[in-house]
C-alpha cells in the first residue's frame, strides 16, 4: 500500500487536532509546520509527505520509473526518504539507441520502438540488479509528449509489470519531466525548488517552448516553435554537413574549434522571429539557409574543414541568440524569481555560459537552475522525480492509461 488520497491527509489532521473538522485548510498547514518544527514548508508535498510518515507508512517508498518517449531506453529506480524530502537514486540505466539511428541522421519510430520491446526488460534487470533487488511501490511511466510508438512501448511494459507486481501506475508529462529534474539538489539529492513564478525554456529534438511556472503542477505555455524544435535544427545542420547523429554535440564540439578572432569570419546566418513581440521560435528557415549555403559552397569546392566549424559556429550562435533573447524577455515581462532550463540542448555548454551571464549583467537576482549534464538528455530519473512530485496523484484506474504524443503540459494532468 502507498499513499492513500487527499482525504486521508485531512482525517488524520482532524484527529490530532481533536476535532472532526478544520475551519480551513491554512488549520492542516499550520499544524503540520509546527509539528516539522518550522514556519513553512518547502512545497504542498512536504505536508503530505509529513503526515503519510505519521500514518505508520513510514517505509521509504520506491519508485521505479519508465521513459521510452524517443530513442534512449531508460529505467531509474528511486528511493524517497518519507521523513523529508530527501531521495536516493539506486539505479539510473539508460541504453541509447544511437548507433541504430545514425544512419537515418535522426531517430526512425518504428524501429526505435522494436528496440526499445527488445531492451526493455534487458534495462530492467540490470535496474534492478544494481539497485539490490528492492521492493517496488509505485511505477511511473512517461505517456507524452513523444513519439507515439515509442511510448506505447514503454507504457505496454509498465503495464505488465503494474499488472505482475499488483501495483499503481503514475503517467508522467516528458517536458514538466525536462523541468522538474531541475528539483535535484546536486549537493543534498534532495528536491528544492522555492522562487516562483519563474520561466521554462524546454529545449529538446522534439520540443522548444517557453513555460511560466507558478509551482510544481501549476504551468502556462507562453510560446513555442512554429515548425522545427532547435534540437531538431542542430540535427539537421549536421546532417547537411554529414557530421552524423545526434547533431547537438558534434556541431557544439566543430564550433569550439572555430575561433572567432579569424579575420575571415564572413557567414551570417538568421535568427528567425528573434524581434517578434510573442515567445514564439521558427528554425526552419534557419536549416534551409544553412543548406542552401552548404549546396553553394560544395559547388565552389570551397567546403574545407575551416568553413564546417564556421557554419557550425554560426548556426549554433544564432539558435542561442533567439533562445537567449527570447527567455530573457519572458523573465522579465513576468517578474521571473527564476530560470528553469530543460532538455537535450541545454547540454550545449555555450548555451548555459552565455544566457547566465546575461542573467548576471540584466537581472542578476533571478535564480538559474540547469540540469547537471546527464540530466538534459532524456533518462528516467527525470520522470522518478515527476512521479515523486506527484504522488498525490493516485491513478485509479491505470488500464486506461494511453499515449500521448502530443501531450501539453498545460493540459490537466496526463
Ligand atoms: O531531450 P532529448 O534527449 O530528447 C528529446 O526529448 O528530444 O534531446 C535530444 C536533442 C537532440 O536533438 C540533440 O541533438 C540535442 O538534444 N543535443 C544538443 C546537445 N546535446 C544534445 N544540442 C546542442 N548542444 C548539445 N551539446
Ligand atoms: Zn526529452
Amino acid at each position: 500500500m502507498i499513499l492513500g488520497d487527499e482525504n486521508e491527509v485531512l482525517i488524520f489532521t482532524f484527529a490530532r487536532l481533536g476535532r472532526d473538522s478544520v475551519d480551513d485548510e491554512n488549520e492542516v498547514l499550520i499544524f503540520t509546520f509546527a509539528r516539522l518544527g518550522r514556519d513553512s514548508v518547502d512545497d504542498e508535498n512536504e505536508v503530505l509527505i509529513f503526515t503519510f510518515a505519521r500514518l505508520g507508512r513510514a517505509r521509504p517508498m520506491i519508485i521505479l520509473a519508465v521513459e521510452t518517449s524517443c530513442d534512449d531506453t531508460c529505467i531509474t529506480i528511486l528511493k524517497s526518504k518519507i521523513n523529508g524530502d530527501n531521495f536516493e537514486i539506486l539505479s539510473n540505466i539508460v541504453s541509447p539507441q544511437v548507433k541504430i539511428h545514425a544512419k537515418y541522421g535522426g531517430v526512425f519510430p518504428s524501429l526505435a520502438k522494436r528496440e526499445h520491446q527488445k531492451n526493455l526488460p534487458i534495462v530492467l534487470r540490470k535496474a534492478l540488479r544494481v539497485a539490490k533487488n528492492p521492493k517496488i511501490d509505485v511505477i511511473a511511466v512517461t505517456v507524452g509528449p513523444g513519439l507515439e510508438p515509442c511510448l506505447w512501448a514503454g507504457i505496454n511494459f509498465a503495464k505488465e509489470l503494474a499488472e505482475k507486481m499488483n501495483l499503481p501506475i503514475i503517467p508522467v508529462n516528458h517536458i514538466e519531466a525536462h523541468i522538474l529534474v531541475n528539483l535535484i539538489d546536486r549537493d543534498s539529492t534532495s528536491l528544492k525548488l522555492k522562487n516562483f513564478p519563474a520561466i521554462c525554456l524546454v529545449v529538446s529534438g522534439g520540443h522548444t517552448q517557453l513555460i511560466l511556472m507558478k509551482g510544481i503542477g501549476k504551468y502556462r505555455i507562453l510560446g513555442e516553435t512554429r515548425d522545427d524544435a532547435a534540437g531538431e535544427c542542430f540535427d539537421k545542420v549536421a546532417r547537411v554537413l554529414g557530421l552524423g547523429y545526434p547533431g547537438g554535440p558534434v556541431v557544439a564540439s566543430e564550433a569550439a574549434k572555430y575561433n572567432i578572432q579569424n579575420t575571415e569570419y564572413k557567414i551570417h546566418l538568421p535568427r528567425p522571429m528573434i524581434s517578434t513581440k510573442d515567445y514564439d521560435f521558427s528554425f526552419s528557415g534557419l536549416k534551409t539557409a544553412v543548406l542552401y549555403l552548404v549546396k553553394n559552397l560544395k559547388s565552389e569546392k570551397k567546403l574545407t574543414k575551416k568553413k564546417v566549424q564556421e557554419i557550425c559556429f554560426e548556426s549554433q550562435q544564432s539558435i542561442i541568440d533567439v533562445l537567449i533573447k527570447k527567455t530573457m524577455k519572458a523573465a522579465k515581462d513576468y517578474k521571473a524569481k527564476t530560470i528553469i532550463l530543460g532538455g537535450g540542448v541545454t547540454a550545449n555548454e555555450e548555451l548555459k555560459r552565455q544566457l547566465k551571464q546575461k542573467i548576471e549583467k540584466e537581472i542578476p537576482r533571478t535564480k538559474y537552475l540547469v540540469p547537471g549534464t546527464e540530466y538534459c538528455t532524456d533518462n528516467a530519473v527525470m520522470a522518478a522525480i515527476t512521479a515523486l512530485s506527484h504522488l498525490i496523484v493516485k491513478t485509479k484506474n491505470w488500464k486506461k492509461i494511453i499515449a500521448n504524443a502530443n501531450l501539453r503540459i498545460d493540459e490537466l494532468r496526463p
